[in-house]
């Protein structure tokens, strides 16, 4: 047992987790549905410190205007009510069947118009409500086979739509950073922005990629066999994590969505160390202040009193691990392991303050390779230590 989330612990989740209700390509829901405002209320309840969603959580695709504010607002008095923030705000540009060859890059232009048009109105509602980050997550941007999808194209205009919406941002004065959510694939047979490294890339492009970072979500990563916390760690690196989705996967299949420790638990213990306390050699890095956002999918085998239990389930694993963690920084073994295998040596750079290239280049004369070759790291007996705090 560990104690109670609060809101001081920063947690949110996005409404469409809890609100799952279980439909899968193989099968329809296997719960009732609420309304936004009753998930809300519950994960208030739960400690939860606030919430996300896409514009079509809240209300139907085809709502009129008036019909969508006023849920909005429903939604927004429900929250300010029960002290839950409306941390993040995203589109759903993925469910309609308009959408089947993506917003932003559909082969279809009058839909990549509706597409921005849509994601826009969304940047307003985050605005409005209050919102500090808003995610897009590129689903159906992408393709199945090679020949349907001119990439250089779909690039150029994934930048165009990114840097409209960006520079909309600004114009408007709006307190809100984009972070864009790389997956490798699902629903698309290949999606764009595969990994943490492609939407980098893809930033470094745009005129307005100041206010464009990063959502990374812990199953995309693995879905794709890569490391979540190398991921966070080039996303600090660049100073662009903006926001993260927390949740489990097992390996290389479909998007599990499990529960926050369910899937990898050694990597889920050095997530949450990093992001509870930074780089262990390099104090003066950013650090990741945003919420602790889960997006995980409540099985489909579960009722509803189990959609509540598993949200409990995403925090207390999240809150068991930092408790591990601390456990792990304080303990002095750590920190000679950390000397005697250089992690904490690594910040040292590389060429000495004032060296010049030629006395740089010069110094092969007093080194030794062959020493150098005897060292030994103790990388094992490291990560013994942080499996010994994890489940001993
Ligand atoms: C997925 C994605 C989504 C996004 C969400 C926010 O289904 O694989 O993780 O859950 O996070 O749509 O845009
Ligand atoms: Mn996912
Ligand atoms: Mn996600």
């Amino acid at each position: 047992m560990t104690r109670q989330p609060t809101p001081e612990d920063r947690f949110s989740f996005g409404l469409w987790t809890v609100g799952w209700t279980g439909t899968d390509p193989f099968g329809g829901p296997t719960r009732p549905a609420l309304d936004p405002w009753e998930y809300s209320d519950r994960l208030a309840g739960l400690g939860a410190w606030g919430i996300s969603f896409h514009d079509d959580d809240v209300h139907p695709f085809d709502a009129d205007t008036s019909t969508k504010d006023a849920r909005m607002d429903r939604l927004k008095d429900a929250c300010d009510a029960a002290g839950l923030v409306i941390e993040m705000v995203t589109t759903n540009t993925f469910s309609h069947p308009v959408f089947k060859d993506g917003g932003l890059t559909s082969n279809d232009r009058s839909v990549r118009r509706f597409g921005l048009r849509k994601v826009l109105r969304a940047v307003d509602t985050a605005a409005r409500l209050g919102a500090s980050t808003f995610v897009m997550w590129g689903g159906r941007e992408g393709g199945e086979y090679d020949g349907s999808k001119d990439v250089y194209a779909a690039f150029e205009r994934y930048k165009e739509g990114l840097d409209t919406v960006a520079g909309y941002i600004k114009s408007q004065g709006y307190d809100l950073r984009i972070g864009l959510e790389p997956k490798p694939n699902e629903p698309r047979g290949d999606i764009l922005l595969p990994t943490v490294g492609h939407a980098l890339a893809l930033i470094a492009e745009l005129e307005h990629g100041d206010i464009v970072g990063l959502n990374p979500e812990v199953g995309h990563e693995q879905m794709a066999g890569l490391n979540y916390v190398h991921a966070l760690g080039q996303a600090l690196w660049s100073d662009k994590l903006f926001h993260i989705d927390l949740n489990g996967q097992r390996g290389m299949k479909y998007d599990q969505d499990l529960v926050f420790g369910h899937g990898d638990l050694t990597s889920a213990f050095f997530t949450v160390d990093l992001l509870e306390h930074g780089f262990p050699g390099s104090p003066d890095a950013p650090r990741y202040t945003g919420a602790r956002h889960f997006d995980y999918k409540p099985s489909r085998t579960e009722h509803l009193d189990g959609v509540w239990e598993s949200a409990k389930a995403c925090m207390a694993s999240y809150l068991l691990l930092a408790e591990k963690a601390a456990a792990f920084r304080a303990d002095p073994r750590v920190h000679e392991a950390w000397e005697y295998a250089g992690v904490t040596d690594l910040a040292t750079p590389t060429i000495a303050e004032g060296e010049s290239l030629e006395d740089f280049r010069a110094a092969d004369a007093d080194f030794d390779p062959d020493e150098a070759g005897r060292r030994d790291f103790g990388f094992v007996r490291l990560n013994q230590l942080a499996i010994e705090h994890l489940v001993g």
